[in-house]
């Protein structure tokens, strides 16, 4: 015989692997102060529609909260042979209260208990992201207002473009920041439906009130189809898809400041407290947090692809399979509030080596753009403007000279057009100012971009 709270088909005992194979109380004990909100929810709803008397209810609300202080003083014993964080809440409140805690599942299936316990779990967690990644946003948009006149070299194809300031090269991360929140708040709506009440898969005989259950835990509807409910996890998909985009920004800020870090670019410092040294060469003082951070994406990545096999042809309505969403939906949350809180203490804390930036910036032509449009303005067409440049700058490669280290005669070899005035323009704060629209790099217009963020985080 076994003493499990469905043995009474059984006629042995599970195998011993067997039991520890099919548990899950190992990791969703962490889901234990949903599971009870829950299980409140239902009581107090059985209890409204005349399932349960009002000293029932008053025995399992009291059974629970002790339960629920137990295991946070440490106080309480997960049993591997209770399965799940499920039936030893439920084994642990009949040991408290007796028979009336054997009452609480009533109308009720681990199926539908576990959907709703993990959309719980989700919601909160939705919006610990999104308060991490709003102070990572605070972080990001204080330093690029204080280096929104910082000039360094902007890059496409690794290779000096044109001058941007660092404010702006700092703002891009601002906004690749705001979808990932909206995709997480977008996220959360899907997440915010409550499947309570689909029991194991068909509803349940009791007159069960799932509105109730729905505004008791704060959900904003109860889920349209019973089989659909017990069996759906899109949201936990959508969480990973959500998670892996962030990820992949957090790998491109990574990405550079490691770059930037480095003796060969030397724009920044990372303070050392967020940088660990080496035990064979002692001058080393690597970026560690943002070589971690880069390379944690593969988890989430990775979680993503196991949720998504995970539920691939699984016929409905629950099948067992789904107890495997959970460790990786898990390790991608902890993945990605660690990255987002490692970021958010760094980024305030960067150094700009503002002299350094500047320095590179004044290699590698950036302001041969500048020149072309320039020559534009003299009433020459862009495409011979761009081939004379073209010509200016292979005899600075040839000089060892930048475009604003030549003379004026010098420059008027490729040109009559230019004119004394070009001086202006191949400077660079020049060539950053001119660049005033919205969206671009001149230090007024970062100022602004600061400004509108400023106004949209507080309204969050
Ligand atoms: N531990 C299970 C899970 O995580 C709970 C639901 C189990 N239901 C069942 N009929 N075996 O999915």
């Amino acid at each position: 015989k076994t003493n499990q709270q469905w043995g009474g088909r059984f006629n042995e005992p599970t195998d011993a692997f067997v039991a520890r194979f099919t548990a899950s109380v190992q990791f969703d004990q962490r889901m234990y102060k949903q599971d009870i909100q829950g299980s409140v929810a239902h009581a107090k709803m059985l209890t409204k529609v005349g399932v349960l008397t009002e000293a029932e209810c008053a025995d399992i609300l009291q059974g629970l909260s002790e339960i629920e202080a137990d295991i946070e003083s440490g106080n309480f014993e997960w049993s591997i042979e209770l399965e799940d964080v499920h039936m030893n809440i439920e084994a642990a409140l009949t040991k408290k209260i007796g028979i009336t805690g054997k009452k609480l599942h009533t109308g009720r299936s681990r199926n539908d208990q576990v959907a709703t316990d993990i959309r719980l779990y989700v919601r909160d967690e939705i919006d610990n992201v999104l308060a991490e990644i709003s102070r990572l946003q605070q972080g990001i948009v204080g330093l690029a207002r204080q280096e929104a006149d910082t000039v360094m070299p902007g890059f496409t194809h690794l290779q000096t473009a044109q001058p941007v300031t660092f404010g702006h090269h700092l703002m891009a991360w601002f906004e690749m920041l705001s979808r990932d929140y909206e995709r997480f708040v977008d996220c959360r709506k899907r997440v915010n439906i409550l499947p309570l009440g689909a029991a194991a898969l068909a509803g349940t005989t009791y007159p069960i009130d799932r509105h109730m259950t729905t505004e008791l835990l704060g959900f904003t509807a109860p889920t349209e189809n019973s089989l659909d409910s017990v069996s759906d996890r899109d949201f936990a998909i959508e969480f990973c898809a959500a998670s892996s985009v962030l990820m992949m920004h957090m790998t491109r800020y990574s990405e550079e400041l490691v770059m930037w870090a480095s003796a060969q670019f030397n724009f920044i410092n990372l303070p050392d407290r967020f940088c660990t040294g080496s035990s064979i060469m002692p001058q080393k003082k690597n970026p560690d947090v943002p070589e971690l951070v880069r390379g944690k994406s593969g988890r989430v990545y990775g979680h993503l692809m196991s949720l998504l096999t995970l539920m691939k042809s699984q016929p409905l309505a629950y099948n067992k399979d789904n107890q495997e969403d959970k460790e990786p939906l898990f390790d991608a949350i902890d993945t990605v509030k660690g990255c987002l809180r490692a970021f958010a203490d760094m980024v305030p804390a960067i150094e700009a080596k503002r002299d350094n930036m500047r320095e590179a910036a004044l290699r590698g032509f950036s302001t041969a753009t500048d020149l072309a449009d320039y020559v534009v303005r003299k009433g020459i067409p862009f495409r011979d403007a761009h081939e004379i440049v073209g010509k200016a700058v292979a005899y600075g490669i040839q000089q060892n000279k930048d475009l604003g280290e030549m003379s004026l005669e010098e420059l008027q070899q490729f040109s009559g057009q230019i004119g004394e005035d070009v001086f202006d323009v191949l400077t660079l704060d020049g060539s950053v100012s001119a660049r005033d629209h919205i969206g671009g790099t001149a230090p007024n217009q970062v100022r602004l971009a600061c400004d509108r963020a400023e106004q949209m985080l507080s309204q969050r």
